[in-house]
């Protein structure tokens, strides 16, 4: 059966509708703003092959609902508008020739800010006082929350300075920046309150709280982006107008920047985007505005956007999908981890047709079954996660829904499983006998950050493993050729490839050593710190509990790991074999915290010209530095090749320094 144009719209439209109450009303949106955009993109396109088809009533023609009873409602003088959206850099290009066409302009100015996910309201100051703030409600009148919107603390009562309009509608977004997010959600977690989804919904529910001394504890923050009804003079450009608001104490973005010609948009757009993760604030796009007032007056609006500016969206980082099953994957330390097998879709820049589902508690928090369509989210290199059970989707496939069962018994193995007090982790009893652990602690033993053992992939370790060759990590270093070559697409080459790589792993350093041993909660860092504060594998595996409570980054639990696994006659045994077939490193001499760089980290990434990442890495821990693998605050350099990416633009971001090769080198002649 197919449905006709006219039974679509009406169905997008009731979509649209109930979508908007939601969000807009309720504060709990149902769908990612993806399909709310999509939908209403679908919607637009066929009123406008069908216009017959438009009704006054129409979402396309309105933006979110109306407002609640329980705020007293303010009328726009002017309406609050919505903006069209571009969703590549064709559509933005498509923009700007319409409007340079349309003012038979060949060049033009634009105002390029980035789009703040947060609510939109007006704040009107009358003689250079605040008087009234609304939210944007359907865009023509909103509700009256001037008594919240005085609590957010960057809004100024009163303006500063000279010549202020005697009226002055300021518009603009409220946001709760990430990490005051992160601190409210976990102290709302420590006393048992409601968290909030994400930064938005947090702000949206903070702004129509109709209690206000609750909206004045909540990190509320505004920026303004627009005028609405001026009585006085402004600027006859928006940069300068939006400076002026600045110097007239209103919060604007610092990010704000005017170009000219699209190109320069587009550079504007990506340089931006490479920083999203590092910005204090969600954002979701960039919005490009004509400079000229004059430019923008003759441009005008459509329906429920003006002419005159334009969202690029970011692709979007949620989208909705369905869960088609769960995978239980066990890792090296037995731990069982249910894996989503999802309806892949694009989302954050790529196809995702997994994500992971954590533990058991996780599963019971979303209250998500299989056959359920739920909100997936990748933001940057994060591992995908299912954020959120769309309910509709829940109530649609009633009839195909089934409970996730966690297995038993060890899903490779068949050993028992077991769930230690206080843990949310369920783990498999079967250790080294069971192969899905062996397999999982091969493939850390040789990967690059501990013995690097090239050539040893997945692949060939699953089936050394399955074919009973290699039942410890010791026995690796006892393969013949001729078992190698018997393993199916084995040539003589790659046995021999493979023998190499292992002769050359078998001298490595004592931290990556460590590092390699898998010992739960030992990471890169503190297989260093470990390193560098016993000097000799022996001292570590002698140290008493307290003692290593005394080393950095090591507490109670990582000291009651490592006590374990030295106490393990198994691991001894293993380790013994390791050093009689030959595994060793030189002697460690730096001690902890001496060296010309001690107390600084740095971050080495991109491609240098005359060493390896690792080797440069190295050669500053020698010097006392600490390296770390990502950019925070605390870095306080990164050493950066040809290539570096999203790490060069995230020190760009927080103001780290940043040098290349040929100044490290210099640098490195004097210190070492
Ligand atoms: S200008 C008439 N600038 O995006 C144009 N809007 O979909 C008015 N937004 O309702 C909007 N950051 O809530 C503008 N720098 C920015 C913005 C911005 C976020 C929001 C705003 C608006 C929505 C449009």
């Amino acid at each position: 059966m197919t449905t006709s144009p006219a039974e679509e719209a009406a169905a997008l439209r009731d979509q649209l509708s109930r979508w908007s109450v939601a969000y807009f009303e309720l504060d709990a949106p149902i769908v990612p703003d993806a399909d709310y955009d999509a939908s209403m993109r679908r919607l637009e396109a066929l009123e406008a092959e069908h216009p017959a088809l438009q009704t006054p009533d129409s979402p396309t023609r309105r933006v979110g609902s109306a407002p609640l009873s329980s705020f007293d409602s303010v009328d726009h003088r002017l309406p609050m508008l919505s903006l069209d959206n571009a969703f590549s850099a064709e559509e933005l290009k498509d923009f700007h020739r319409r409007a340079t066409e349309r003012l038979g302009l060949t060049e033009m100015s634009y105002c390029c800010e980035p789009k703040l996910d947060g609510v939109a309201v007006s704040i009107v100051y009358e003689q250079g006082k605040m008087t009234l703030a609304a939210t944007r409600g359907d865009g023509t009148s909103g509700e009256n929350v001037t008594a919240n919107v005085r609590t957010i603390k960057n809004v100024p009562l009163t303006l500063v300075g000279d010549a202020i309009p005697s009226y002055l509608e300021v518009r603009g977004e409220v946001v709760i920046p990430r990490e005051a997010f992160e601190r409210m959600n976990a102290r709302a977690t420590a006393v048992g309150e409601k968290v909030f989804v994400n930064p938005r919904n947090a702000a949206a529910g903070s702004l129509r709280q109709l209690d206000s001394s609750i909206t004045s504890k909540r990190p509320l923050a505004f920026t303004a982006y627009s005028v609405g009804v001026v009585e006085g003079e402004l600027p006859p450009f928006h940069d300068a107008t939006l400076q002026r608001l600045g110097e007239w104490g209103l919060p604007i973005s610092k990010y704000m920047e005017t170009v000219t010609g699209i190109a320069a948009c587009e550079t504007y757009y990506e340089a931006i985007a490479a920083k999203r993760e590092a910005l204090p604030f969600d954002i979701d796009g960039i919005v490009f505005k004509v400079n000229g007032i004059a430019e923008q007056e003759k441009l005008g609006f459509v329906s429920r956007a003006p002419r005159w500016a334009i969202a690029r969206k970011f692709p979007a980082q949620e989208v909705s999908t369905r869960l088609l099953g769960v995978d239980f994957q066990v890792g090296r330390t037995g731990a069982i981890t249910p894996v989503a097998r999802l309806d892949p879709v694009f989302v954050g820049g790529v196809t995702v047709s997994n994500a992971t589902l954590h533990n058991a508690d996780e599963i019971e928090r979303l209250g998500v079954q299989i056959g359920d369509t739920i909100i997936v989210r990748r933001a940057g290199d994060v591992i995908p996660q299912i954020v959120s059970v769309v309910e509709s989707g829940r109530a649609n496939s009633v009839t195909e829904r089934k409970v996730i069962q966690f297995p038993a018994h060890c899903p490779d193995c068949g050993s028992d499983v077991f769930r230690e007090e206080g843990e949310a982790v369920v783990r498999c009893v079967g250790g080294m006998a069971c192969a899905a652990q062996l397999k999982a602690v091969i493939r850390h033993f040789a990967s690059r950050k501990a013995l690097d053992i090239e050539g040893l992939g997945d692949k060939l370790i699953d089936q050394l493993v399955d074919d009973g060759l290699v039942t410890t990590v010791a026995d690796l270093f006892r393969l013949g050729k001729e078992q190698l070559a018997s393993l199916e697409r084995m040539g003589e080459r790659s046995s021999e490839n493979l023998l190499t790589s292992l002769a050359n792993s078998q001298v490595t350093t004592l931290p990556r050593f460590i590092y390699a041993l898998g010992i739960r909660e030992v990471g890169e860092a503190t297989a260093r710190a470990l390193a560098q504060h016993f000097l000799t594998l022996e001292d570590l595996l002698a140290a008493p509990a307290d003692v290593l409570e005394g080393v950095d980054d090591v507490g109670p639990v990582v000291a009651r790991h490592i006590r374990a696994f030295a106490c393990d006659e198994r691991n001894r045994q293993v380790l013994s074999d390791l050093m009689a077939a030959g595994v060793n490193w030189p002697a460690v001499s730096v001690a902890d915290g001496d060296g010309p760089l001690a107390g600084t980290v740095w971050v080495v990434t991109g491609k240098l010209e005359t060493t390896g990442r690792d080797d440069a890495e190295q050669r500053l821990r020698a010097l006392g530095a600490k390296t770390a693998s990502s950019v925070s605050s605390k870095t306080s350099t990164v050493l950066a090749g040809p290539g570096a990416g999203s790490k060069r633009k995230k020190a760009e971001g927080l103001g780290v320094s940043i040098i290349d090769e040929a100044e490290w080198l210099a640098m490195l002649e004097e210190l070492e």
